[in-house]
């Protein structure tokens, strides 16, 4: 029942197959059904193919790289309305899509805009509104199976269970 959670992994490599816009609005289909606190739905999406952009997306943050690459970038931009419950809520919608993505067989790997003058530069190329800003992004794709998960310096697995939950009875 816990495989979908137990077996999502990020995915930085894809193969050059695009992601159907009919799949895209599918996903956020699914993902729209999110819970929020207060049901605010914080989150708005833009979805970016365009290669000139996503190399451009790709050097806004420090580990950003794979955005030029992937076949979509879907940026995850939140209203900038003070909620101390925003973020919370978009790293649900986020996962949400996640596995939704690989329900259907699409690696993805959410991404960090950062810093702040990053975030401010991302809303200007993407033409967003005011108040929204983009602190994330997640890459898209089919996986690239010719290509292992990608060596960086970021550690792998898991804390172990008693590492993590404490009783008081
Ligand atoms: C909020 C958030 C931000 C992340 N930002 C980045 C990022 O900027 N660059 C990146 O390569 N991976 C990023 N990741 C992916 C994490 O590095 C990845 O989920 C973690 O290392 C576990 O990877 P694994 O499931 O493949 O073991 C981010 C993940 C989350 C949840």
């Amino acid at each position: 029942m816990d495989e979908a959670i137990r077996t999502l992994r990020a995915v930085r490599h894809f193969g050059p197959d695009p992601v159907p816009r009919t799949t895209v609005e599918e996903l956020i289909d699914a993902a729209r059904w999110t819970g929020s606190a207060r049901n605010r739905q914080p989150w708005r999406f833009i979805a970016v193919t365009d290669p000139a952009l996503r190399g451009d997306l790709s050097r806004l943050g420090s580990f950003a790289v794979h955005l030029a690459a992937a076949p979509l970038v879907l940026v995850l931009a939140t209203q900038d309305n003070g909620f101390s419950d925003t973020e919370f809520d978009m790293g649900r919608v986020t996962q949400s899509l996640c596995l939704a993505a690989a329900s259907i067989g699409l690696g993805s790997c959410p991404t960090t805009l950062h810093p702040a003058s990053n975030v401010t530069r991302a809303a200007e190329l993407l033409n967003l509104p005011p108040g929204l800003l983009p602190r994330h992004a997640i890459a898209l794709g089919y996986p690239d199976p010719g290509n292992a998960p990608s060596p960086n310096a970021i550690p792998t697995g898991r804390l172990a269970l008693p590492d993590l939950l404490t009783w008081r009875t």
